[in-house]
């Protein structure tokens, strides 16, 4: 993919953010999210590729917009798109840290179709590529990455949905004395942010959506970090949709390759509400500033992108979807 590409995706998640930002606190998640995925849509459809939807809003029957198969673009770059216009909406509904505006784009058939369903996962950054198992106990993986950190276990900031599903694994960290952090909602951030450095995030780990399992890979991929995951299906139901998706072994580990196939790939997210890593939206009169990471697998390259909008100078459909 052309590196110019990079800055037009991040066009596409400021849009989407701006949009969503508006219904911070206001307690009806649809509509940030509806918002988001129209302002995403149009800013998607002014860049020169030829893409498809493998991750979106859901089958061509249940969503309007950013369907999954559905073509955006106006060029003739052929690639797979992987979008989530609001990362935690019940976080923007609420007002609550830490929802995103995320893509991520990789040539053809480079991203996992994941199916809509749940997913474990651990991630952790570039030091500590190479020393997690999913398969191991939550005690052996935290004194691996604490190592590989060279911290003590003590050290360590976990990252965990808070979610009675996790009971176990919040038991053993704390067992093992690792610092936890629970959150709400928002799977992909944490997961990303403990591919950088500063952010105060070591690792995520536990059960949330298989599609943001995706998302976070792409980043990971660009940063050099690592993730392992395991479908975690709830009924045969979940199963025959992975089957439909060409995924036969429901327990195979999925490792970061698995989850994204190409070394060709682009990350772009926007902050919506305030996060570990990035600054939620700040409107002021007539504009709002941003605040963005944009990253490329094959030079390895982070961009944090800090950036003022004027909406009386912004085209018209960002103009309709914004003011
Ligand atoms: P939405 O933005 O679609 O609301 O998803 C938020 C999220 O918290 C994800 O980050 C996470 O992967 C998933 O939901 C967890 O699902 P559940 O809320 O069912 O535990």
């Amino acid at each position: 993919m052309e590196r110019e590409l990079t800055l037009e995706f991040v066009r596409v998640t400021e849009a989407a953010a701006l949009a969503a930002a508006r219904w911070m606190g206001r307690g009806d998640k649809n509509a940030a999210d509806g918002a988001a995925v129209s302002a995403m849509r149009a800013v998607f459809d002014t860049v020169a590729i030829d893409g498809v939807v493998v991750i979106g809003e859901g089958e061509m029957d249940e969503a309007p917009m950013l369907y999954i198969g559905e073509k955006l673009g106006c060029g003739k770059e052929p690639v797979d798109i992987a979008v989530d216009p609001v990362e935690g909406t019940n976080n923007v509904a609420k007002g609550l840290p830490n929802s995103i505006a995320v893509v991520a784009v990789a040539e053809r058939g480079g991203l996992l179709n994941a199916p809509d369903m749940y997913m474990d996962k651990i991630a952790v950054g570039p030091k500590a590529a190479g020393c997690i198992d999913i398969t191991a106990p939550v005690k052996e993986n935290l004194k691996n990455v604490a190592k590989a950190l060279k911290k003590d276990v003590s050290d360590l900031t976990v990252v965990i949905l808070d979610r009675p599903r996790h009971e176990k694994i919040i038991r053993e960290c704390r067992e093992a004395g690792a610092r936890i952090k629970l959150i709400p909602d928002g799977d992909v951030a944490p997961a990303v942010a403990a591919a950088i450095e500063g952010t105060g995030v070591d690792m995520l780990l536990g059960i949330g959506g298989a599609p943001e399992g995706v998302l976070a890979a792409a980043a990971l991929k660009c940063l050099g970090g690592d993730m392992q995951a395991r479908l975690w299906p709830e009924d045969e139901e979940d199963i025959e949709r992975a089957r439909k998706l060409g995924i036969t072994d429901i327990n195979k580990v999925l490792t970061l390759d698995d989850l994204v196939k190409s070394d060709d790939v682009i990350f772009a997210a926007t902050g919506i509400t305030d996060g570990d890593m990035l600054k939620g939206v700040r409107f002021f009169g007539n504009g709002a500033r941003t605040h963005s990471l944009v990253m490329r697998s094959r030079t390895g390259t982070v961009r944090f992108i800090d950036a003022t909008h004027r909406f009386d100078k912004k085209p018209i459909f960002v103009r309709q979807h914004l003011c």
